[in-house]
C-alpha cells in the first residue's frame, strides 16, 4: 500500500526544500515541522497534528494541498458525525428517477432495477471520495478536529486509514485509487485515542515564537511595517502568557495588525489597542480580565526594547 502512495504523491528533496515551498506559499514552519510533513510524504503516512485553535493546523492541509498540485477534500469532524455523512450515502432520488426511466422505456420487469446499488448511484462523501478520487495524483484528505467526533467514529475511521479499502454490501470492497495525504487535526478538547495516533506521526503546534510569528505575520500582511508587526506580535505574546480564557492564535494576530493598518495607526497605545480589542480578544471576561492586568503596562512591556522583528529574517527565504 506504502508503494502505491509513493508512486501517487511526488517526494520532495529534502527536509529544506519542503520548508521553502512551504514559505513561498505564505506558510512559515519550523524545522521540525517540515520534517514531519517530509516524512509523512516520503512514508506514506498519515500526520495527526495537535495544538491550540489558531495556531495553523487547518492551513497545512490547504497549503499542501497547493504543494503537491491536488485536489483537497475536508471532512469536518463534529459530535454524532457517523459514516452516512463521511463516507458514503445512496442516491434515493437518482435511484428513483433511474428506477422511472427504465419502467418508461419498457425494460423487462426482471431486469428493473437491476443496477440501482452500483458505484453509479452513491454519494461520495469525504471520505470516499478520497480514496476513489480520479485526479491524476492522490489527494489531500484533511480530517479536521477528530477531537469533536465520537469515539466510535474515530475507531470507524481508524478501519480507513488501516486499510484505505472499504466495503460495501450491495457493491463489495472498493480499493483506494490513490492513496491520500492525510492530514489529520485536534484542538485537544478531548485526548485522541492512541490506536488512531499510533497509525500517524504525530507533531504538536506550539505558539509560534517571537520572532516566527513576525515572519508569518509578514508573509501574510506585506504592507506590515516591521515596526509595527513587532509591537503587535510582542503585544500578543505577552496575553498569551498571561491566563485567558480564549488565548489569541495566529488569526488574530493577522486580524489585529489588518485592523490597525486600516485604521492608520502605526504604533500601539492604549487608545489603539482599546479600539480594536474585539479583534484579539473575543470574550468579555477577557476583556475585562485584561483592564485590570492593566492595559498601559502590558503595552509598556511590549514596547520595551529586547525584541528585534528583523529577527524573522531568518524564517524568510
Ligand atoms: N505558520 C504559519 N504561516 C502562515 N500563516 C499561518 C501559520 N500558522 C497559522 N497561520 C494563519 O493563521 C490562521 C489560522 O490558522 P488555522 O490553520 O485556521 O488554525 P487552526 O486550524 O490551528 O485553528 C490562518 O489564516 C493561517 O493562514
Ligand atoms: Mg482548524
Amino acid at each position: 500500500m506504502a508503494d502505491t502512495a509513493r508512486e501517487a504523491i511526488p517526494g520532495f528533496g529534502s527536509i529544506g526544500e519542503i520548508q521553502e515551498r512551504l514559505a513561498r506559499e505564505g506558510y512559515i514552519a519550523d524545522r521540525m515541522l517540515a520534517t514531519t510533513l517530509f516524512l509523512s510524504v516520503s512514508l506514506g503516512k498519515p500526520v495527526f497534528i495537535e495544538g491550540e485553535p489558531g495556531v495553523g493546523k487547518t492551513e497545512i492541509a490547504k497549503v499542501m494541498s497547493r504543494i503537491l498540485d491536488t485536489e483537497l477534500i475536508r471532512l469536518q469532524c463534529y459530535e454524532g458525525l457517523d459514516s452516512n455523512a463521511a463516507l458514503y450515502e445512496w442516491n434515493y432520488t437518482r435511484q428513483l428517477l433511474e428506477l422511472r426511466l427504465q419502467e418508461a422505456r419498457g425494460v423487462d420487469g426482471l431486469q428493473i432495477g437491476h443496477n440501482l446499488f452500483s458505484e453509479e448511484f452513491l454519494l461520495q462523501r469525504p471520505l470516499l471520495k478520497a480514496l476513489r478520487s480520479e485526479g491524476p495524483r492522490a489527494p489531500v484528505l484533511l480530517i479536521d478536529e477528530v477531537d469533536r467526533s465520537d469515539e466510535e467514529f474515530e475507531a470507524f475511521m481508524l478501519e480507513v486509514l488501516s486499510d484505505f479499502q472499504i466495503t460495501i454490501p450491495e457493491i463489495g470492497t472498493l480499493h483506494a485509487r490513490h492513496i491520500p495525504f492525510v492530514v489529520l487535526t485536534s484542538n485537544r478538547t478531548r485526548e485522541v485515542h492512541d490506536a488512531l495516533k499510533r497509525r500517524c506521526l504525530y507533531h504538536w503546534i506550539d505558539y509560534p515564537s517571537f520572532a516566527r510569528e513576525v515572519a508569518i505575520l509578514r508573509a501574510r500582511l506585506p504592507q506590515v511595517e516591521l515596526r509595527l508587526a513587532g509591537q503587535v506580535c510582542r503585544f500578543i505574546e505577552l496575553l498569551r502568557e498571561r491566563d485567558f480564557y480564549k488565548r489569541p492564535g495566529i488569526a488574530e494576530t493577522i486580524d489585529w495588525a489588518r485592523a490597525l493598518i486600516t485604521l492608520g495607526i502605526a504604533e500601539l497605545s492604549p487608545d489603539a489597542v482599546q479600539q480594536t480589542l474585539g479583534c484579539i480578544l473575543k470574550y468579555r471576561g477577557d476583556s475585562e480580565k485584561l483592564k485590570q492586568l492593566g492595559l498601559e503596562s502590558m503595552i509598556e512591556m511590549a514596547l520595551m526594547p529586547g525584541h528585534d522583528p528583523a529577527a524573522a529574517a531568518e524564517f524568510c527565504t
